[in-house]
């Protein structure tokens, strides 16, 4: 296959971003890249106001692509493919993506591909200096999802189990809120619990000997709203920061637990973890040391990359077309999927 290059845009949520990839032989290689994250405009709301979002993608998608072209030193004519994401996400914003990635692909008389965000994160460890190799369980902990696959190939995926209420992600942010940080809650928490003692509240580790590999945290949720309550309104910064801690323990543990169970269970010896639950330091570390002692590897997405954004979406696109999986369309015609399990990629792409 001869060199091509694609353009990505990720517009699924709170960042807009693009980037672009050289593909053909071997892993595809990452060009250049450019993010604008609405974390600022959604924090006087608690979260993301998705009306907001997809307002701010229109006004930024159009710069970022400029500058990513710029940063490469293509211009418009070089770009071979646009992809952008499909879904799963808020409606409006993935519109966004959809309609200015077609109507860019379009305007170039060049084909467009849409493309599914969780196959993104979990293909994003591939741009990394230490890239995994098929095949794989997959530990996918973003701020919707917590899924563990099995991943036998580009776009063979198969659910060995997820979260049956909250995500891990969402369990970070709303734990979170409870304990008056900003949002998003997730780095926040992480950064109090460094100063907090992980031993000093008992909270639940919810299904951890359930037997199979399905995850749950809405309990934890309660637990932590009910710690909060019993402190009162005026606890001290250390108990504040020892909740942390044990509220991150807990979630930590619990994955850590499944993941390595998954990896028995299928007798394969890499674990990848992608989404953006997989920046936290704390869940790499515990991975690291469990999988080391068992001679097992874990792969992960460059920490930048473990949040949203365009080099995954460009990412992927790349690996489905290698890989023969993915027809571009040039009819231009478009929806968005804002639920999409990942599992019926296959059946429905
Ligand atoms: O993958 P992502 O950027 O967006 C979705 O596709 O959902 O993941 C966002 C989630 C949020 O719940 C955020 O709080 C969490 O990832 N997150 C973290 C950390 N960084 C981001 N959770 C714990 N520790 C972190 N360092
Ligand atoms: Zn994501």
């Amino acid at each position: 296959m001869t060199d091509f290059l694609v353009l990505g845009m990720e517009s699924s949520c709170d960042e807009t971003g693009v980037a672009l990839v050289r593909a053909g032989q071997g892993v595809p290689q990452l060009l250049a890249d450019a993010l604008h994250s609405q974390v600022a405009m959604h924090a006087d709301y608690g979260g993301v106001v998705p009306e907001l979002a997809s307002r701010d993608h229109i006004r930024r998608v159009i710069p970022l692509a400029n500058q990513v072209l710029a940063q490469a030193g293509q211009d418009l004519s070089a770009i071979d493919l646009v992809a952008y994401t499909r879904g799963p996400g808020l409606a409006g914003a993935l519109l966004v993506g959809a309609g200015v990635a077609c109507a860019l692909a379009a305007a170039l008389g060049k084909p467009v591909l849409g493309m599914h965000h969780l196959e993104g994160h979990l293909l994003s460890p591939f741009l990394s200096a230490d890239p995994p190799a098929f095949p794989f369980v997959a530990l996918l902990v973003s701020g919707g999802h917590t899924q563990l696959m099995r991943v036998d190939a580009v776009g063979q995926y198969r659910l060995l189990g997820e979260t049956i209420d909250d995500a891990a992600g969402e369990a970070f942010d709303k734990s979170a809120k409870l304990l008056g940080l900003g949002y998003p809650g997730g780095p926040a928490l992480a950064r109090l619990a460094e100063s907090g003692d992980a031993s000093a509240f008992k909270l639940p580790r919810p299904l951890l000997h359930s037997g199979n590999l399905d995850f749950s945290f809405a309990g934890l949720k309660t637990a932590v709203l009910t710690q909060v309550q019993k402190l009162g309104p005026s606890t001290g910064e250390q108990a504040r920061a020892d909740l942390a801690a044990s509220t991150q323990a807990a979630i930590v543990e619990v994955l850590v637990k499944k993941a390595l169970a998954a990896l028995q269970a299928t007798g394969l010896k890499r674990l990848v973890v992608a989404g953006g639950v997989g920046a936290n330091r704390h869940l790499r570390a515990s991975l690291d040391a469990a999988a080391r002692a068992r001679g097992w590897r874990v792969h992960y997405p460059e920490m930048r990359l473990c949040t949203d954004n365009g080099a995954m979406i460009a990412l992927a696109a790349a690996m489905r077309l290698q890989a023969g999986l993915a027809v571009p369309q040039r009819d231009y015609a478009f929806d968005v999927r804002p639920r999409w399990p990942l599992d019926q990629l296959e059946r429905s792409h």
